[in-house]
């Protein structure tokens, strides 16, 4: 199989992998976790996607059910607010009966130097990321404990060589990380699985639109080319199923060998220079006022 096709979910694993489950998956209603979402309907499971903004949900539900033929559940609720993320699991239970997959996905990021994050900047970050995922999982777990479900953090391979630009991500998915290893080994022994997937550059996502603003020819994957959303699909599947029933306090990192590549190549003032170039491209205005 040549590096530049990825083939279908459907051609790989059975359709029916996840009958009888059902997910909830924090950030489904866009980019790489509405492909998660659409992967695990594709192959039997119920799903329920949160995000913000309700009408987004519910156009993105309307046309993964054209796609899948599933049944999706929209939620809005705000991962940093545990109180929200109750009423949206409480409205899960109400209508599904059961929860067996989690995913936290739901994720917020841009790029900055440290000196230029604002207090609120940092602290959005670490909220959206490392507390929501703490709060779902926290709000999710006596519905996990049932049903000895599985959970499937969506972290990055951004702190593993200190990435410019990202202190608040690299910050908030280091935590992501450790919370993952954490409920593996607390949750283990009740049947729990813990695992994160840490996705590369994925093609025409907000993600690659926001941390690479320069283009894709900026990013370097020793494979050979941009992950697609599928690609994060198929080890979604495979995390999600029996396949993985062995597997837990793994961080899957689905990236091409990406994170390989060395973080900083220049030095100091050609760093401060790319972020000026970079905050040219995002936002003009606030680039010019503040540097
Ligand atoms: N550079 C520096 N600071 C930035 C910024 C940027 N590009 N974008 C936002 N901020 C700062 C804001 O100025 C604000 O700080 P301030 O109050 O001191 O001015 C702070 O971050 C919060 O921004 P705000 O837009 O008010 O918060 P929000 O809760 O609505 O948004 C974000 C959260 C900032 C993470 C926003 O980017 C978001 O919602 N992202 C979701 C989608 C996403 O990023 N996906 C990519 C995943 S890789």
């Amino acid at each position: 199989m040549s590096n530049n096709v990825v083939i279908p979910t459907s051609s790989i694993f059975k359709d029916d992998i996840l009958k009888g489950k059902v997910a909830f998956v924090t950030g489904g209603g866009s980019g790489i976790c509405k492909g998660m979402a659409e992967a695990l309907a594709r192959h039997g499971a119920k799903v329920t996607i949160v995000s913000r903004t309700l009408s987004k949900l519910e156009a993105a539900a309307k046309e993964m059910r054209a796609s899948t033929g599933g049944e999706f559940l929209a939620v809005a609720a705000d991962v940093r607010d545990h109180k929200q993320i109750q009423v949206a699991v409480d409205k899960h239970m109400a209508h599904y009966g059961r929860l067996d997959i989690l995913v936290n996905g739901a994720a917020g990021n841009f790029l900055s130097l440290s000196q230029h994050l604002s207090f609120n900047a940092f602290r959005s970050v670490i909220e959206i990321d490392l507390i929501g995922t703490f709060n779902t999982t926290k709000i999710c777990f006596p519905h996990l404990k049932a049903s000895k479900g599985s959970i499937i953090n969506v972290s990055a391979t951004l702190p593993y060589n200190g990435q410019v630009f990202q202190s608040h991500a690299c910050a908030a998915k280091a935590g992501v990380d450790a919370l993952s290893l954490v409920w593996a080994n607390e949750w283990g022994p009740l049947g729990i699985r813990s695992n994160c997937i840490a996705p590369g550059p994925i093609a025409n996502t907000v993600g690659m639109a926001k941390l690479a603003p320069e283009g894709t020819d900026s990013v370097r994957v020793p494979i050979g080319r941009l992950g697609e959303v599928r690609d994060i699909e198929h080890a979604t599947l495979y995390l999600a199923s029996e396949a993985a029933s062995y597997v837990t306090g793994q961080v899957l990192i689905v990236d091409g060998g990406n994170w390989l590549q060395p973080s900083l190549e220049f030095g100091y003032p050609q760093v401060c220079e790319q972020e000026l170039n970079m905050r040219e491209i995002m936002e003009p205005e606030k680039a010019k006022a503040k540097l």
